[in-house]
């Protein structure tokens, strides 16, 4: 009875298929994307991309097709699912490609297949976060995927995602935001009927879809016309119009229903059957006994092999054999290239899984939970085998067992990250725990246990809420006086969960009360270690002299109890505290200290904290060169066991300060890249800088409003003050004096108020100087009283003054930058201060600050007349400004020269030659982007006019515009220059020279 069920042609289509084939297109030219082909199940999502896998494999060039299916089996159980399998063809041909993987990424993968890694870096991945682990595989899946698409183009298949598992969902996101140009296209399929309301996918489509690389294809059913020809081939004759009729008003041209109404009406037996379901169990009741056995235990394993069939069927061989002959040849079962069976569509499996009585259901699932069991005995555990076992005993009902399987199955899924995954088993065994008697010798872990590897997981997927939650119910059940050593390091977790729950004051408090707890009288590691990290929470609020005092505590007690981990925590913490209170050599010596233990312990993490706050140190204490140096060697070291994306944004900061900025920016890790948290803030502060020096404004404002709300819940002066210095530079640029004076407000009342963070105070604080300033002249030049905004420079001033006290290199920059603006805002620059200011900078090889002061010292020599001093600090401003690429400055120094008409006679062109590389980016020279006030070329062509007194209607006549649209304009105009008059406007415009005498104009201000 093998007639034909299915079509042998793909009918229709077309469209979605040149659809699919353009997004291939783009990827083979390094432009990645996903699409999603979303449908009702049976609608052909299977056919419609078996066909376009073919066409790809077939193509000119042709791409390489990996692929896997997500399996349904309760949400969270079998970690990758998708994603091992498309890998294992790989593993099991010896793909050259893994060869010639770097070993660590090798090692990586390896925890997902076993065989494709070299051995694992175990002390690494024990001592560090679970996140960093996961996003390393992610890391390493992402390195293999590019590695592929270099021959040929990559096209990774993700079937039925609306099974996915979570792991799986993290990595589809993760591969969303991390592709930038591999050859690599992503295919994932689900089914719309199946996405209820609160799908977990639901949330992760909406993000991925809205993404502009993504594509999504709807495929709706076929059409009357593409019925008959499924039809027209399934039956080799044109269907009669009646038999054509009668599936097309049953089947609505779901091309799966159509097959199955057909096979079951067929044979001339009776009439077709009302639905699918009918129609299914017309054809399963037809076959023979042994065969409908088969049917029955696939409906519950999903996947078998003749091994696992036999064992629970316990059919013979040859009788097994014609069962899953007959299944195949009826077009219910299909078999895959490995030998094992699954029904040829998901919706038929829910056919016979349903008509399965409760008793047969829960015996069915027994069998199958110790078929695996005794196979797993045989041939090792894996993750999966694992979650499967739990899965098959919890719905068999039986409690004992499916507590110890879960138990079991969540420590492999924990061995390959996916913590999400190990998080469902153990809530799953936190359920039946109290169902099931003597559950601790059965689960072979305690309660307490069991919750604390909960929590964990449950930390390591961001659920920090249920982290907590699950912390103080396993603290409830540890007799504090029996066992004050694991509470406190149960309470130790606490309070780094609530650390980063943003409830810092309650994380102290938590660590205070495990300290309490701990005998006085001998040292341990606990209490070493809770030192430690107060003593960092501290140094990373600015309170420096707390955090000293801890240290001290921490080193003793961690020396005492032979802890040396715990020694470099709070040496690390040590060094930065005595740095930020001006004890720089001390401070750097107790990093080099903290360095050096991290690195006998071997321990990554704690190295790449040492490395990075070493490097900051001597940045801190002017040996900008020397932290550079350190944190390239951190990179190098760390590279192949860490994600060392923080060192890298180090290594861009540290070159942008020294001047080599298109270096700099191709240290950045990729725009692309997954960063959260503090990683996530300082990447985009360190853009923001870039962006700004550049004079791209429109950049620099998108990364600040990025991270807005993680700095305003963030406690860290680190932060907090970098937020606030580049956002009132920005402001300033665009001439928004109010809005800078409150971004410089509001850090300073968040640091000074509760820091002793001295340095960031310095820094706002001459901004702040700068800013009032740009006001005072600002007042002038409107005819309005200056007084305010130069009291405030006053208090600012004063604040700098104080906060810079000590033998400080970098604060003492600021402060002479800082009394020179001081003097500009009194009206009267002093280009000596100026000189000094910009000798500091010098000194310290910060070209771009020492630029921006020569700038200020030209502007001040021409205000005392002295045109030849001017023309030589506007040529060295000019100079530098282009070496390092600092348009917008290059611009303000040009317009000032134009203003003054000031000639350099081959100056600028001398001092370039002097041994300066030319600036790479040049295209921008004689037209610099940056405009005054953010004026829009045609809008200073209209303040032209508007300072010569024109009418609307005369501007709108002069300009080839309509009156209506000059008066937009000029209001526009108004709003931006902050004036409120044309009379007024006309009185900046003068004083800038951007009237019509004065040709280019620049403003002043160059905070
Ligand atoms: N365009 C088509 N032309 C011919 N047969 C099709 C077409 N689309 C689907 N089918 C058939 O319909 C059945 C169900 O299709 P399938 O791709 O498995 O559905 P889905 O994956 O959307 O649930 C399969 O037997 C398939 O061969
Ligand atoms: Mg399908």
């Amino acid at each position: 009875m093998t007639t034909r069920v299915t079509s042998s042609r793909v009918v229709g289509r077309e469209a979605e298929l040149a659809e699919l084939e353009a997004v291939l297109a783009d990827a083979s030219a390094g432009r990645p994307s996903i699409a999603f082909l979303a449908g009702e199940s049976g609608v052909g999502k299977t056919r419609l991309l078996s066909e376009f896998e073919r066409r790809a494999t077939a193509g000119d060039p042709p791409a390489r097709v990996i692929g896997g299916d997500c399996v349904e089996l309760g949400e969270g159980e079998l970690p990758y699912a998708p994603i091992v399998a498309a890998l294992r063809p790989l593993a099991r041909q010896h793909d050259p490609v893994l060869d010639g993987l770097p070993a660590a990424t090798r090692a990586e993968l390896g925890a997902l297949i076993p065989g494709l890694g070299g051995e694992a870096a175990a002390s690494v991945r024990q001592l560090e976060g679970d996140d960093a682990a996961q996003a390393r595989l992610f890391e390493a899946l992402l390195t293999l995927f590019d590695e592929l698409g270099r021959d040929r183009t990559l096209l990774l298949s993700i079937e039925d995602i609306h099974w996915a598992d979570r792991s799986t969902r993290s990595f589809l996101a993760f591969l969303a935001r991390s592709l930038c140009d591999e050859h690599v296209m992503v295919v994932a399929t689900y089914r719309l009927d199946e996405l209820h309301r609160r799908h977990p996918l639901r949330p992760l489509l909406a993000e991925l879809e809205r993404d502009a690389s993504a594509r999504r294809i709807e495929l709706a059913a076929l059409t009357r016309d593409e019925l008959r020809e499924q039809l027209a081939d399934i039956l080799g004759a044109q269907p009669e119009r009646e038999l054509l009729g009668r599936l097309w008003s049953r089947s609505e041209g779901n091309p799966l229903f159509t097959e199955e109404l057909l096979a079951a009406g067929l044979d001339g037996r009776g009439s077709l059957p009302p639905t699918l379901r009918d129609a299914l169990m017309v054809r399963v009741e037809r076959l023979s006994d042994a065969a409908q056995h088969v049917l029955r235990v696939v409906s519950k394993a999903r996947r078998a092999d003749t091994d696992l069939l036999a064992d629970v069927t316990g059919l013979g061989r040859a009788e097994l054999s014609a069962a899953l002959r007959e299944a195949v040849a009826s077009h219910i079962l299909a078999v895959d290239d490995d030998g094992w069976y699954s029904y040829r569509h998901a919706l038929l499996r829910e056919v016979v899984a349903d008509d399965l009585l409760p008793g047969e259901n829960s015996e069915l699932h027994l069998q199958l939970a110790h078929a695996l069991e005794r196979r797993a005995s045989e041939r090792g555990e894996g993750a999966h085998l694992a979650a499967g076992i739990a899965h098959h005993y919890y719905a068999a009902g039986a409690q004992p067992a499916a507590l110890a399987a879960s138990v079991r199955a969540a420590e492999a899924a924990d061995k390959v990250h996916a913590h999400g995954e190990a998080a469902a088993l153990n809530e799953r065994a936190l359920e039946l725990w109290g169902h099931v008697t003597d559950a601790e010798e059965v689960a072979g872990i305690d309660y307490v246990e069991l919750l604390k590897r909960t929590a964990f997981d449950q930390g390591a997927v961001e659920e920090v809420a249920r982290k907590e939650h699950l912390l103080k119910k396993a603290l409830s059940h540890v007799d504090k006086e029996a066992d004050p050593l694991r509470a406190a390091r149960l309470m130790e977790a606490l309070a780094r969960t609530q650390w980063t729950l943003n409830r810092g004051a309650d994380g102290m408090e938590t660590a205070a009360r495990a300290l309490a707890l701990l005998p006085d009288d001998k040292p341990t590691m606990e209490k070493a270690r809770l030192l430690g990290w107060l003593s960092k929470a501290r140094m990373l609020q600015g309170k420096y002299v707390t955090s000293l005092e801890l240290a001290s505590e921490a080193i003793e007690e961690g020396q005492a109890a032979g802890d040396t981990l715990a020694e470099a925590v709070a040496r690390n913490a040590r060094g930065i505290s005595l740095v930020g209170l001006g004890e720089m050599d001390e401070g750097v010596s107790e990093l080099r200290r903290s360095l050096q233990m991290a690195r006998e312990r071997d321990n990554a993490q704690e190295m790449g904290s040492a490395f990075s706050n070493l490097a900051d140190a001597l940045n801190a204490s002017g040996h900008t060169r020397e932290a550079l140096a350190v944190v390239e060697e951190g990179q190098r070291v760390l590279t192949d066991r860490f994600r060392t994306d923080w060192l890298k944004s180090m290594v861009a900061e540290f070159k942008f300060q020294l001047g080599e900025w298109d270096d700099a920016e191709a240290w950045m890790p990729s725009r692309e890249r997954r960063h959260v948290g503090t990683a996530l803030m300082y990447i985009m502060l360190t853009r923001v800088n870039m962006a700004l020096g550049r004079g791209d404004h429109a950049a620099a404002r998108e990364y600040l409003e990025a991270i807005s709300q993680y700095v305003a819940d963030s406690s860290e002066p680190q932060f907090l003050g970098a937020w606030g210095t580049l956002s009132a530079r920005l402001d300033l640029r665009e001439g928004d004096i109010e809005s800078a004076r409150a971004a410089v407000d509001e850090a300073l009342d968040r640091i000074e108020f509760c820091t002793e963070d001295a340095s960031r105070i310095v820094r706002l604080s001459a901004i702040g100087v700068a800013i009032e300033a740009d006001a005072a002249q600002r007042a002038r030049d409107l005819g309005d009283d200056p007084q305010p905004a130069l009291a405030r420079a006053e208090i600012m001033l004063a604040r700098v003054r104080a906060a810079a006290e000590g033998d400080r290199p970098v604060e003492r920059g600021w402060l002479l930058t800082a009394e020179a603006h001081w003097t500009r805002a009194a009206g009267e620059a002093e280009p000596t201060l100026w000189a000094e200011a910009a000798e500091a900078w010098e000194a310290l090889e910060w070209p771009y600050e020492a630029a921006i002061a020569r700038f200020h010292e030209a502007e001040a020599h021409l205000a005392a007349g002295d045109r030849q001093a001017a023309t030589d600090s506007a040529g060295f401003a000019l100079a530098t400004a282009r070496r390092i690429g600092a348009r917008w400055l290059a611009g303000e120094i040009e317009g000032l020269c134009a203003r003054a008409r000031l000639q350099f006679d081959g100056l600028v062109d001398e001092i370039m030659a002097a041994g300066m590389p030319e600036s790479a980016d040049d295209d921008h020279g004689d037209e610099p982007d940056e405009e005054p006030f953010g004026l829009t070329p045609r809008e200073r062509q209209v303040l032209m006019l508007v300072s010569e007194g024109r009418t609307n209607r005369e501007i709108g006549d002069t300009l080839y515009m309509a009156e209506k649209t000059a008066s937009v304009h000029v209001s526009r105009i108004l709003s931006k220059l902050g004036v409120r008059s044309r009379t007024e406007a006309a009185a900046v415009a003068h004083r800038l020279g951007l009237d019509a005498a004065s040709g280019t104009g620049r403003p002043a201000s160059g905070a």
